[in-house]
This record gives structure tokens, C-alpha cells and sequence, in this order.
């Protein structure tokens, strides 16, 4: 499975968020401050390009939040938003990469990104940096704003999902659980077999949660006592596909959070792509308890005029 059909999976389930996938007023309150911040600089109708927006969240954010917007949302995965379109809708087109899109120059006046653009700038070092930069600076009309939520190497969001990321890992290892229960769909491992290769896992000093492993060997249970029946195959099958997807989109968002120093190699590109960062700086909510949850970098900008 390839890094574009992990995602295709994820958002054929029609999800709207990704990273953010709890519904929490705060952090809802502090991304619609962000986003709205700065539609008083834009002019009449202003056009905005939303990269690699997966289903939609900010384009839906800005578009309930100021209807005259002209909102435009790609991404290189197959998005469900995309079927979706009528006329007077954003409009949503997937299997575009952000550094090779149809548009014309300056066609924009505002591009956003939220948990997006940083999975395009980390596959070749700072090629794919400048790529992704100059195709921005591309877009922007003279005096147009950037704006990115990009993943902090220091954030919670990053730390959580890089346990997951190792969890799924350890279990689809060669020889672990996921290729017993695979064997198990093809008749290539017993049932005790299988029950033995749970044990042996439950026994491993890696970290299990309930989200996890909890479900998988409820499935496997489920699997054990459906053991014979037609669709079973299909189903593990499913799951098998499943884990990989949610193993390669975790792998994906550790890979291209960024830290300070790789901030730092941006912004020079940037300045050379005539882009000027204005604010850059972390992404803290508050909590209920009055302490601070870093969540991501904030990022804003203009094109020169
Ligand atoms: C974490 S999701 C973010 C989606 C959305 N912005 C949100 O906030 O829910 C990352 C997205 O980046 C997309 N992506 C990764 N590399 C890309 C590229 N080179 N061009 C376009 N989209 C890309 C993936 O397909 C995925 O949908």
C-alpha cells in the first residue's frame, strides 16, 4: 500500500477531520480564531486554495464562517468532497499534487493548509521544501497571505500518534499477529495456533491499548468463532488492509512533523521564493484546567506586492 491510498481509504469513510478527530470546543474555538484571522485583509471575492485538504476541514470551517469566499480544496488522494460539488459549493478536486496544480498564476488571494503541506515537504529533503514553496508563491497573487498549521515535533498529537505508529508496527512485524491471522484466513494456522501467537503478544513488553490491540483481538475472537464461514477471508482480509493504512498515515504524520531548525530551513526558502513570514510561532489551546496543549506550528505569511 502506497502513502496516497492510505489516505484514499481514510477519507472514502467520509470523515471530515483528520488529526484533530475529537470534538473538543477548545480546540474547535482556537482553529476558528486561526483561520478567520485574517479574512478582513482579503479583498471583495476573495479566491482561496485550501492544499491537500483531505475532506474538507477548513474549507468547511471558512466557508460556513464567510460565504462569499471562493473556496477551492485539493488533494493528491481520492476525496469524497470531490463527488459532492454543485455550483454554488467549494469546489474539491482530488489527485492533485500541491507541487504540480492546474492553476493559473496568482490565481489565489489566501492559500491555507492544515496538516497538509508538510507531508508534501518531507519526502526529498529540501527539494520537496522548495517545490512545495514555490508553487505557492506561484499561486498567490501579489500581496496574497499564506497561512499552515503545520505538525510540531514537540506536540502531544505527535507523541500519541507516534505510539500508535509503533504499536501497529510491532504488530504487522514479519511473523507477528497480523501475518498469523493472515495464515489463519488461509488455512495455514490453527486456531490454537493463532491463540498461542495472541498469547505470545500479550506477553511482549510493547505497549498495548485498547484502541489497538484491544480491537484487534476482539476481531480475531470474532474471526475465531466465524472460522469456516464464506465471508470470513474477506473480512480479515479488511482489517488486515485496515491496519496497514492507519500503520502508513501514522508513519506519514511522524515523518513530516518538523522541528524548530527545519522551521528555521523554510523560512530561508521562503524569502527566496519572495514569500515573507510574518508569524511563526506554536499552536497552544487551552485547557479546561487553565494549562496549555501544544498542538501544532502557526504559520502566516505574504507573497510580495
Ligand atoms: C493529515 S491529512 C490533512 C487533511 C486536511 N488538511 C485536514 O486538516 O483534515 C494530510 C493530507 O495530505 C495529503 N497529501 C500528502 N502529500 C500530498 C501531496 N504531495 N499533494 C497533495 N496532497 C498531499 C494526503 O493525501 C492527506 O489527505
Amino acid at each position: 500500500m502506497n502513502d496516497t491510498e492510505a489516505w484514499d481509504l481514510y477519507w472514502q469513510s467520509g470523515i471530515i477531520n483528520s488529526c484533530v478527530t475529537q470534538s473538543d470546543e477548545l480546540v474547535d474555538n482556537a482553529l476558528f480564531v486561526f483561520w478567520t484571522s485574517h479574512l478582513s485583509r482579503l479583498p471583495q471575492t476573495p479566491k482561496v486554495l485550501d492544499l491537500a485538504t483531505g475532506n474538507g476541514a477548513v474549507v468547511h470551517l471558512l466557508h460556513k464562517a464567510e460565504s462569499k469566499l471562493q473556496l477551492t480544496g485539493i488533494d493528491r488522494a481520492k476525496i469524497v468532497s470531490a463527488s459532492q460539488h454543485d455550483e454554488h459549493s467549494p469546489q474539491f478536486l482530488s489527485n492533485i499534487d500541491i507541487t504540480q496544480t492546474p492553476f493559473k498564476n496568482q490565481s489565489f488571494d489566501l492559500i491555507t493548509s492544515q496538516f497538509g503541506v508538510e507531508y508534501a515537504m518531507c519526502t526529498n529533503g529540501t527539494d520537496s521544501m522548495q517545490s512545495v514553496l514555490q508553487e505557492i508563491s506561484r499561486l498567490l497573487r501579489p500581496g496574497g497571505i499564506f497561512q499552515l498549521l503545520i505538525h510540531h515535533s514537540e506536540s502531544s498529537l505527535l507523541h500519541s500518534n507516534a505510539r500508535k505508529r509503533d504499536e501497529l508496527a510491532y504488530l504487522l512485524q514479519d511473523g507477528g499477529l497480523i501475518s498469523d491471522l493472515w495464515r489463519f484466513s488461509h488455512s495455514d494456522l490453527s486456531v490454537s495456533d493463532l491463540e498461542l501467537s495472541g498469547q505470545n503478544y500479550l506477553h511482549t513488553a510493547q505497549i498495548k491499548t485498547q484502541a489497538i490491540s484491544g480491537q484487534i483481538f476482539s476481531a480475531i475472537n470474532h474471526f475465531i468463532q466465524q472460522q469456516g464461514m464464506p465471508e470470513t477471508q474477506g473480512s480479515i482480509s479488511d482489517v488486515i488492509t485496515r491496519v496497514k493504512a492507519e500503520h502508513s498515515r501514522l508513519k506519514q504524520l511522524c515523518a513530516a512533523a518538523m522541528s524548530e531548525d527545519d522551521l528555521v530551513m523554510m523560512e530561508r526558502l521562503a524569502e527566496n521564493n519572495d514569500l515573507a513570514i510574518e508569524t511563526k510561532k506554536a499552536f497552544e489551546v487551552e485547557n479546561k484546567d487553565g494549562t496549555l496543549d501544544l498542538l501544532a506550528w502557526q504559520i502566516v505569511g505574504s507573497k510580495g506586492s
